[in-house]
């Protein structure tokens, strides 16, 4: 049989192979599987990548891909979302698109219909489109906010990533004031420093932050706070507080005390000056139950003997040599067989990784030489710093986990 007969046979069989897949995954999501859905998207990824030719995969890996993020971030400026949601979401022209912003028809056309051929956008006849999911989320500021951030901080990282890394002779970055993000921004200092200096952008940063936050499993979905922190909790002073160490501008504790208003201790948000300034601005530290703390957690930590100091997506942020910094200030802190660590990030698999884990774990690289960590590293860097692992939680795949820390 000649060659070209086998492999097109061969990819027949994988394509019968893939659709079998794609039917039953989705038959036992419309059944009420809800953990089906997530297979069924992979099984559906798998069945494109055996229909279409190596070629193909080729050009939508160097076309397609890097097309899409700068459209995306092209159309947050040109506000195309939200226009195209505006008027209840009648279908308009790339001349209706155009004219929010006083942008050329051309060039507006050129970015729509990048848009709708990734599903941002649903194209209804020739330069007409209308509004659908996507879009809808899109128009959201809060959602356009992760565009912005992860266009306008990663990109220039990105774009010099390959350069700087030949330059290292391909070592793995591990200085967060002197790698690909400072290599590519042409800038001195850490990645914070930078976004202090582009407030739109670190206001994109938390924006974004958040929305992403309130689609996953929350901490408290997993942890057992009751058993952990509310029962034997000691009731007044430092004892008694949950302190949120680099907590953004509040929210987490919000959700917090929203969930377990029965925790009757301290609630403390704890940042650094510029972002509790964003927080009182926003009214947080006018809630009595939230005090709002200037501290750098590279410093001694201030509050002693603390029910627990909880940190979401802020180890991920730094290289080994600072995180054990970090966690080396809280150990001075804890008091034994009562004081926790908890930590909110990824936990890789060690293979099979999910793509949220591993597509974070390359912009963590790119932005501050940090990383996502699988269990293994969280141990190892955990252990390194005398403390002890005492539970890692994990709800469905591609989320964050919540890694319970404690005193040998
Ligand atoms: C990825 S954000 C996470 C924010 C928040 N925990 C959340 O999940 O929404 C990391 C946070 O660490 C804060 N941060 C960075 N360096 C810090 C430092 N030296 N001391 C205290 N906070 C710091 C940043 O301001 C930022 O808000």
């Amino acid at each position: 049989m000649p060659k070209e007969d086998i492999n097109a046979d061969m990819q027949k069989d994988s394509i019968t192979q893939a659709l079998d897949q794609v039917a039953a995954e989705g038959r036992n999501f419309l059944d009420g599987d809800a953990t089906a859905r997530e297979k069924l998207i992979a099984s559906a990824r798998t069945l494109v990548s055996v229909a279409e030719t190596p070629v193909e995969s080729l050009l939508w890996n160097i076309w397609a891909l890097p097309t899409r993020s700068v459209a995306a971030r092209i159309a947050v400026d040109l506000k195309l979302f939200e226009t195209a949601v505006s008027n209840n979401g009648s279908p308009k022209t790339n001349q209706e698109l155009a004219a929010a912003t006083g942008a050329s028809p051309t060039l507006v056309k050129r970015v729509t219909r990048t848009c709708a051929s990734m599903k941002m956008l649903d194209e209804e006849g020739p330069g007409r489109y209308s509004p659908n999911s996507l879009t809808r989320l899109l128009a959201q500021p809060e959602y356009a906010s992760g565009i912005i951030f992860c266009f306008d901080a990663g990109q220039p990282s990105y774009a010099q990533l390959p350069a700087y890394l030949r330059g290292t002779n391909f070592q793995n970055p591990e200085n967060s004031t002197d790698g690909p993000f400072q290599h590519g921004q042409k800038y001195t200092g850490h990645a914070f420093g930078w976004l202090m200096e582009h407030p739109e952008v670190f206001q994109a940063f938390h924006g974004y932050v958040h929305a992403l936050r309130i689609h996953r499993p929350s901490w408290t979905d997993m942890y057992p706070v009751k058993k952990r922190l509310v029962d034997g909790l000691k009731a007044e002073g430092d004892a008694s507080a949950l302190v949120d160490i680099g907590g953004g501008v509040g929210q987490i504790l919000q959700d917090f005390y929203a969930t377990f208003p029965e925790y009757g201790g301290r609630l403390v948000l704890q940042e650094l000056e510029e972002v509790i300034g964003a927080a009182t601005a926003m009214g947080v530290g006018q809630s009595k139950r939230i005090e709002l703390q200037m501290h750098d957690f590279f410093t001694p930590q201030p509050i002693k003997g603390a029910r627990a100091y909880f940190m979401r997506s802020v180890l991920h942020d730094w290289p080994d040599s600072q995180c054990r910094k970090i966690l080396g200030h809280l150990k001075d802190a804890m008091e034994p067989g009562y004081s926790r660590i908890l930590i909110s990030d990824c936990v890789l698999a060690d293979e099979h990784a999910a793509w949220q884990h591993i597509s974070l774990d390359f912009f963590m690289l790119a932005l501050a030489s940090s990383q996502e960590r699988s269990e293994r590293e969280w141990r190892q860097l955990i252990e390194s710093c005398g403390l002890k692992v005492a539970g890692i939680y994990n709800e469905g795949e591609g989320n964050e986990g919540l890694i319970e820390v404690v005193l040998e």
